[in-house]
């Protein structure tokens, strides 16, 4: 995976950037009008009322605003918050202790909630709906139930696939948000308001040339906006020109329409070795060496969003617009 794409999926190196980066309050946080006007609503009457907040779910490709979002709603309740991945949360013990930690009106942010366990999922739902935790005291016939109160909290989730989770438990959320990709008018946004926290001059038409390649991904606008700043500290004067843009998007082999090397392998597979599709995903993925769960995730949704690639009930099928692409596009990152 490349270099850039993998800042998608995860950035563990440069997560003190990221957090530098990171939105702190609804205003400061550009775009998805929808779900902030829900939330800032939702928010305002949970804060009159002294409530803790409804259970949120957030779901969306990776690097769209999911984890900022829990912050910006712990900011705004101005609670404490407990982060945990949902694979992490392996026995109904891990979940008991941090339930019982929380304190009255907390964010519970459960990453990845579509990957927690069934007996983790089991033990969550009393807790989810009566703040109540059901343990097992004891074995065979001398076994009890004990019941423990919890103060009253917001579990926030956040998942890149609704379609995974148990019904029972999506049922389990009152707030169910649902993260676009992001237009190259509200990305160049973000990249003017990134560059000047990290005190980068840019030009206008070269933050829309960002905007514009960064797969509708504000994590990936971010992550080329300080490709280009390298490039134009090393190269040039410091100051980001639409040509220094272009030369470091180059570098990155990002080309017209914010495809990367992968992308045109994946469209290039499907037209040379399926003839167009429809390959189903499993298939396609073996011929490209990459997880399924990767392509449908990361891959498939800008490629869908550009109308290069169509998911068909019989698999998928690059479109008139994505051989176009292609054939406008030199074969130097040829693969087959
Ligand atoms: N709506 C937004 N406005 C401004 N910056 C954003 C927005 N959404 C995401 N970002 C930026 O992208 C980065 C990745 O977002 P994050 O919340 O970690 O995504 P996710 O959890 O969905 O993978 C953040 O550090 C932040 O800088
Ligand atoms: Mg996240």
């Amino acid at each position: 995976m490349s270099e850039l794409l993998a800042a998608v999926v995860h950035d563990s190196g440069e997560e003190e950037l990221e957090r530098s980066l990171r939105p702190r309050d609804l205003s400061d946080f550009v775009g998805q009008e929808r779900v902030k006007e829900q939330l800032s609503i939702a928010l305002e009457a949970a804060k009159a009322r002294g409530e803790a907040l409804d259970h949120v779910l957030l779901a969306g490709p990776p690097g769209l605003g999911k984890t900022s979002l829990a912050q910006i709603v712990r900011n705004e309740l101005g609670v404490g918050i407990r982060q945990v991945a949902g694979p992490a949360l392996e026995r109904k013990g891990d979940i008991a202790a941090i339930l019982t930690s929380l304190e009255p009106n907390d964010v519970l942010f459960v990453d990845e909630i579509h990957r927690l366990n069934r007996a983790a999922e089991e033990i969550l739902y009393p807790a989810l709906e009566d703040f109540r935790l059901d343990i097992i005291v004891g074995q065979g016939p001398a076994a009890r139930t004990l019941t423990l109160d919890l103060p009253p909290f917001t579990l926030i989730g956040a998942t890149t696939r609704t379609g995974l989770l148990t019904t029972p438990l999506r049922d389990r959320f009152g707030l169910t948000f649902r993260l676009d990709l992001y237009t190259p008018v509200e990305l160049a946004a973000i990249v003017r308001r990134s560059a000047s926290i990290l005190g980068v001059e840019v030009a206008e038409d070269a933050a829309e040339l960002v905007a514009r390649r960064s797969r509708g991904t504000p994590r990936i606008a971010n992550r080329i906006l300080r490709r280009v700043r390298d490039v134009a500290e090393v190269r040039h004067q410091g100051i980001v020109t639409t040509a220094i843009a272009e030369e470091s998007l180059t570098l990155l082999e990002v080309d017209g329409a914010g495809l990367e090397r992968f992308d045109r392998e994946l469209l290039r597979c499907v037209v040379e070795k399926f003839a167009g599709g429809p390959v189903g995903l499993s298939t396609l993925a073996v011929a490209l060496g990459e997880e399924s769960e990767t392509i449908e995730d990361v891959y498939e949704p800008f490629l869908l969003q550009l109308g290069f690639l169509q998911r068909t009930p019989r698999g998928r099928m690059v479109t008139d617009l994505g051989r176009a692409h292609l054939g406008a596009i030199p074969d130097s990152s040829r693969l087959f």
